[in-house]
């Protein structure tokens, strides 16, 4: 079952989703060489308690972080440690929070220091990509449409999106239904209608869609060992069109390639 939030219930997802932006906007202003992911943990904790919130990551399904910080060939749920950021890395940081029983998902991959133009290609692509899916949103289409927008821009220039992994409902859980797909055919699948919150996150590769997980049960990489980047937000259906619930006041797009 689709959970569709009320009104009410939308302007608490609507404070959730601004305490995760916010922390992870903090997050991304402190990454320099040298930080240690655990670094960055603590300070995405930090913020989102700060504001109010707490994390929604910390402890879910025995996860041990309140953040997700995956490194270059890292394609998602790198668990913070002492491994510290050198120039030329990318690092895709991911967080959620929960407010009034209510959560918000939201994630971007930066650039440490300088890095090669093919990484900053990859991130620039995805996440024109994670655009172009939320730009599929509406009622009447379908997730198939948002899926293949996702995957024909991510293809289109060159990249692979992974298929092992999808975006979720988000609301009263961290994942709901439905799955949300980062591929697919258009005018196929779930219906969206208005009340709709959906976590739209592609993960896309540089190389092959592949993936493997780590033996820490968390850490999922590309088979082939190329980079990988995520961008992931969280989104509503409205009566006509949608609202990017993690998207910054002045530029809903704009978290993702810079914090401002
Ligand atoms: N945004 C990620 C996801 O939805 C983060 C989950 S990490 C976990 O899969 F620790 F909470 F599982
Ligand atoms: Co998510």
């Amino acid at each position: 079952m689709i959970a569709l939030k009320s009104p009410a219930e939308l302007a608490v997802m609507r404070r959730a989703c601004g305490v995760a932006v916010r922390a992870l906007c903090a997050v991304v202003d402190a990454v320099v060489p040298g930080v240690t992911t655990r670094d960055l943990d603590r300070i995405a904790e930090d913020q989102i308690r700060a504001l109010g919130g707490v994390p929604s990551f910390l402890g879910y399904r025995g996860y041990p972080a309140s953040l997700c910080a995956s490194v270059n060939d890292e394609v998602v749920h790198g668990i913070p440690g002492r491994r510290k950021l050198r120039d030329g890395e990318i690092v895709s940081l991911d967080l959620g929070a929960v407010i009034d029983g209510f959560h918000g998902d939201c994630a971007v991959t930066v650039p440490i220091g300088t890095v090669s133009e093919p990484a900053r290609e990859l991130l620039r692509v995805a996440s024109a990509a994670l655009s172009e899916g939320i730009r599929a949103v509406r009622p009447g289409a379908r997730l198939g449409d948002v899926g293949a927008a996702i995957q024909r821009y991510a293809e289109r220039h060159g990249f692979s999106v992974v298929r092992d992994f999808a975006g979720h409902g988000v609301g009263r859980s961290l994942h709901e239904e439905p799955q949300v797909p980062n591929f697919g055919r258009p005018g196929s699948g779930v219906v969206l209608r208005p009340g709709m919150t959906l976590a739209i996150e592609p993960m896309v590769n540089a190389g092959t869609h592949e993936v493997m997980m780590e033996s820490d049960g968390w850490t999922v990489r590309t088979k082939d060992g190329r980079l990988s980047a995520h961008f992931e937000h969280t989104v509503a259906v409205t009566a006509d069109g949608h609202e990017v619930l993690t998207g910054l006041p002045d530029d809903a797009s704009s978290i993702i390639s810079d914090c401002g």
